[in-house]
């Protein structure tokens, strides 16, 4: 993990929580869509930098599981758990880390981020990246990835 990048994304959530002043909407209902339209219920899901966002309580509700949400900044975690019921909360695996260096991602069905890969500038992270998604994803599953 890059301690790095952890440090920067710490300082952001500890200072607002959200990313709506980094211009990012708080309101994920695109990626519900493309979820929910092109993916069953029961299949498994991973939310890549999944922040703050409580998509990953929304689709659970919609009957996706398991849920696995991965950030490379534990406050983010938090902060997405403590919009939760505990209930819901205790049904999704939350995984702190880099998604280039995780070591053990399970396979999904569903491959999420919304603006997590936008922040990989290098051609070797992104490459990386794109090797990641390649093995977890499983045969006929779903890549979502959202950039701005
Ligand atoms: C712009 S925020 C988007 C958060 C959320 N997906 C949303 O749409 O509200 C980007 C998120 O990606 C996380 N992130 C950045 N680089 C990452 C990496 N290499 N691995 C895992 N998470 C990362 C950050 O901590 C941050 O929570």
């Amino acid at each position: 993990m890059s301690s790095e990048s952890t440090d920067y994304w710490e300082k952001i959530y500890a200072s607002n929580g959200t990313m709506s002043s980094a211009g990012i909407s708080l309101h994920f209902g695109v990626s519900f869509e493309l979820i929910t339209q092109f993916s069953r219920p029961r299949s498994s899901v991973i939310d890549i930098g999944g922040g703050s966002s409580s998509l990953a309580g929304q689709i659970l509700l919609a009957g996706f599981r398991p849920i696995t949400v991965l950030d490379i900044a534990p406050a983010a975690l938090t902060r997405a758990r403590n919009r939760l019921e505990p209930s819901i909360q205790a049904e999704i695996n939350w995984l702190g880390g880099d998604v280039l260096s995780t070591p053990d991602l399970r396979s999904c069905d569903v491959w999420h981020d919304r603006a997590a890969f936008h922040f990989l500038t290098s051609s070797q992270d992104q490459a990386a990246y794109g090797e990641v998604a390649a093995r977890t994803v499983k045969p006929g599953g779903h890549l979502i990835v959202g950039t701005f």
